[in-house]
């Protein structure tokens, strides 16, 4: 039985010689090719400044720092994500102010965000989950007639598009992660931060290395940590970098197919691109009631799945009184929601083959 992988890797030939170049260069941290690759990364995303990091958990929470979060404030966030859009807001003393999402994009919902501000309320991380941006104008509108920050979690939306712009440039910082599943990696953890902000970008890039600036190693303006991105996973990164845009094409292709499949399969709810985005199809999410059932199915008969994700990040038990909080379409999601195969190297048959072992499937 052939087994299909919910998601795969790409390594070849170009990405190894690459390593070993850093190898034979006896450069590891903070180098040209370090350099380079945040100088391709800004360029691909349209923004003035990029500034690699340890992971997109560190994106977070650095781009928190720098917009002056801490004891007492709140930031909103959306629950139905990973744990890591949350978890750095509690680490600073704040609190995440958790709101529902919208059932056809999976994103942030901005009417009970509205609800939800206070005069606490210091930032919003929008998450374009899934790689469907979230309806950003009514979150500016929203951050500009309320004065608070917009950071946006695009980990999972490299090269993304809301009404034509790029996510992670919209709001006041965007934060990546180029962990292995993502639609671009380094082979490894990591990291990006994009803004268009000079002040912003100046405290990321001194919080990243012990609050230094580069030109003067030994004054530690800020107090910083070492959320720093090696040269080895920058060259891994300028390498995927290259081959990003196709893949997004591809991974395009394969959600339509996937899509014109199920068109008619019975209580399968396919995912949804908004007239003003530019999906990049990260996950390929479909709902169903028995998503319990089906994924059981379809792992019997090797198809890899997941579920993103199974436990809200309000209910998780790190996360105090916010458990006790209703976000009923977040809590639909968690039931309901199956992610199927998706990936560049997807042929076409393989896509029919889930489709099949899908509409085989006896309740
Ligand atoms: C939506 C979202 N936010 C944040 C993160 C954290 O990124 P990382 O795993 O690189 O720390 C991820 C990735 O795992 C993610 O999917």
């Amino acid at each position: 039985m052939e087994k299909i992988n919910l998601s795969e890797m790409y390594v070849d030939d170009e990405i190894r010689r690459s390593v070993l170049e850093v190898l034979d260069s006896g450069r590891f941290v903070k180098g040209e090719v370090l350099r380079k690759f945040e100088g391709e990364f800004r360029d691909f995303c349209s923004a003035k400044y990029a500034i690699g990091l340890s992971s997109g958990t560190a994106a977070i929470l650095l781009s928190l720092i720098a917009v002056g979060i801490g004891k007492g404030d709140e930031v909103i966030v959306p629950s139905h994500t990973f744990i890591a859009t949350a978890t750095p807001i509690l680490f600073l003393g704040a609190k995440p102010i958790f709101v529902d999402i919208d059932l056809e994009t999976y994103t942030i919902d901005p009417i009970d965000v509205e609800d939800k501000i206070t005069d606490r309320t210091k930032a919003i991380i929008p998450v374009h989950l899934y790689g469907h941006p979230s309806d950003m104008d009514p979150i500016i509108d929203l951050a500009q007639d309320n004065g608070f920050h917009v950071i946006e979690d695009s980990c999972q939306a490299h090269g993304a598009l809301c009404k034509n712009e790029k996510v992670g440039t919209i709001g006041d910082i965007g934060c990546f992660s180029f962990y292995p599943s993502k639609n671009m990696t380094v082979c490894g953890d990591g990291g990006m931060v994009v803004t268009n902000d000079e002040e912003l970008a100046d405290k990321i890039y001194m919080l990243r290395d012990h609050g230094r600036r580069e030109e003067d190693k030994h004054i530690h303006r800020i107090l910083g940590l070492n959320f720093r991105l090696s040269e080895i996973h920058s060259a891994i990164g300028r390498q995927q970098l290259k081959h990003l845009p196709g893949w997004i094409e591809k991974r395009r292709k394969v959600a339509d197919l996937y899509t014109k499949l199920l068109e008619d399969v019975d209580q399968i709810t396919t995912p949804i691109e908004k007239e003003w985005a530019r999906h990049v199809y990260h996950l390929y999410v479909i709902r169903t009631p028995q998503r319990d059932g089906l994924r059981e199915h379809l792992e019997k008969s090797g198809v890899g799945t997941g579920i993103h994700y199974p436990l809200p990040v309000h209910r998780q038990p790190c996360m105090g009184d916010s458990r006790y909080l209703a976000l009923p379409n977040t809590e639909k999601c968690a039931r309901e929601v199956l992610s199927l195969p998706i990936h560049p190297q997807l042929t076409e048959g393989q896509v029919e083959y889930v489709v099949n072992t899908i509409k085989a499937w006896r309740r």
